[in-house]
């Protein structure tokens, strides 16, 4: 028999359900925000990564599912959204039409990583991006959506960590002072950190062994190198941070995985979800859509891994959300005398848009109450002799156990009276 792939899930009724309401949240909240849908292709030139992403990342290192097509290109599954966004930017010439964008987007994403508790190699994230404004009321507006997002989905225990990798001048001159001390503890690193050293050494602060984290520990912070613009630039973000109530900690060197960022960088943690508890990050790439080919535009955005929300939802202990894959009405008959009576009307329920359900099995009244109690519908709807005769149907609410006729007439208007807090 076949099995799904390592890193892979299948997600059936409420599981598949945790994550349609999710990524209505976020529909909703940031069209709220003017943030307009963007679909990308979930293949795209391995090129593109590797420019974007930065050739001494892990995500390109070792994390890209990466083939040749029949003609020898080179092809690469998205491992993230941001570098597509950009590319359809250009290649639609969407900044010749407007001087600021806002796209939201919602799908799945790769990485070959060792899957563990929060991390998959098929995962799914939702995002934004803003291109053209540099104004850092831009970084403090996302870094609030990405606070009242991860709220809207009852998610209350999070920490918020700011950062700043400053502008590459910065950047070039922090890379030396580090080196400096990195070659002088070159013998406590890790394979990868003595290689990334020569390549990358801001690359050592994401790496997870734990002898190197003593050494990220020692080094100087980030924040002290920055040039006073975007010393400025983050002090500007602070200050719109406050004003908004968006609590957060600011992190000394928050470098990110990604060699994209310039200024403000961010990430959003439960620390109840263990090694992989960011839920949420992002932030500022004023360079990436002149290095893809084309103008000079900042930009900065944000992605949260939706698997992770819903784990963190489940430890915060759930809030309940519009249920949309259980049925809210279960329809039985007292005698198979009544089946088209009751087949009739649920199909009926089901055009309003009352999901709906029914035996098709001809089992007996009880039989059909305890599938109803098993689906865990709100009103039961039985139709008998007497229900027949004199036009009506009895409904039970399920939960009160109390029952009532209700004219046929009204049914639908009664249901939707009583179930307009799901429907
Ligand atoms: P990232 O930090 O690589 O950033 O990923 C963002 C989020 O995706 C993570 O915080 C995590 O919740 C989730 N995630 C990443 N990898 C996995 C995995 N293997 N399994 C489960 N969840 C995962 C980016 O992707 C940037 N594009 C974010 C961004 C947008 N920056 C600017 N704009």
């Amino acid at each position: 028999m076949y099995k799904s792939l390592r890193g892979t899930r299948d997600r059936i009724g409420k599981e598949a359900e945790e994550f349609h309401l999710i990524e209505e949240k976020a529909r909703k909240l940031f069209q709220t925000f003017a943030f307009r849908e963007v679909r990308t292709p979930l293949i795209e030139e391995t090129g593109l990564f590797v420019r974007s992403i930065g050739e001494s990342t892990d995500i390109v290192e070792k994390e890209m599912f990466s083939f040749q097509d029949k003609k020898g290109r080179n092809i690469s599954l998205r491992p993230e959204g941001t570098a597509p966004v950009v590319r359809a930017y250009l290649e639609k010439e969407i900044y010749k039409q407007e001087s600021m964008s806002r796209f939201y987007y919602i799908g799945s994403f790769y990485r070959y990583e060792r899957p563990q508790a929060g991390r998959e190699r098929e995962f799914h994230q939702v995002g934004v991006e803003v291109l053209g404004s540099s104004h850092p009321a831009t970084d403090a507006e996302i870094i609030y959506l990405g606070y009242l997002f991860l709220r809207s989905l009852g998610i209350k225990n999070f920490k918020i960590w700011l950062g700043s990798v400053g502008c590459r001048k910065d950047r070039e001159s922090f890379k030396e002072k580090i080196l400096k001390i990195l070659r002088s503890k070159e013998n406590l690193l890790c394979k990868d950190c003595r290689r990334r050293m020569k390549v990358n050494p801001l690359r050592v602060f994401d790496c997870k062994v734990k002898e190197c984290q003593k050494v990220v520990s020692s080094l100087p912070s980030l924040l002290d190198s920055l040039c006073e613009d975007c010393r400025l630039h983050l002090e500007e973000v602070k200050g719109f941070l406050k004003e908004l109530a968006v609590p957060f900690q600011l992190h000394p060197s928050l470098v990110r995985g990604l060699d994209y960022y310039t200024r403000t960088t961010f990430e959003m943690e439960f620390p109840l979800l263990g090694a992989q508890k960011t839920l949420l990050a992002g932030g500022r790439y004023d360079h990436l859509v002149e290095e893809l080919g084309g103008p000079s535009i900042p930009a900065c955005g944000f992605a949260a891994g939706v698997e992770r929300l819903i784990v963190a939802r489940e430890k915060e202990g759930r809030i309940e959300l519009p249920s949309f894959s259980r049925p809210l009405v279960y329809l039985c008959y007292v005698d198979k005398k009544f089946f088209r009576e009751v087949f009739l009307l649920t199909q009926e329920l089901r055009e309003k848009g009352i999901s709906s359900e029914m035996d098709y099995l001809g089992r007996s009244l009880k039989a059909q109450l305890r599938n109803a109690h098993r689906l865990g519908v709100k009103y039961s709807l039985i139709i008998g002799e007497e229900e027949s005769e004199k036009g009506v149907v009895k409904v039970k609410d399920m939960e009160a156990g109390k029952e009532e006729e209700v004219k046929r007439e009204r049914i639908e208007k009664f249901l939707r009276e009583r179930l307009s807090h799901v429907l």
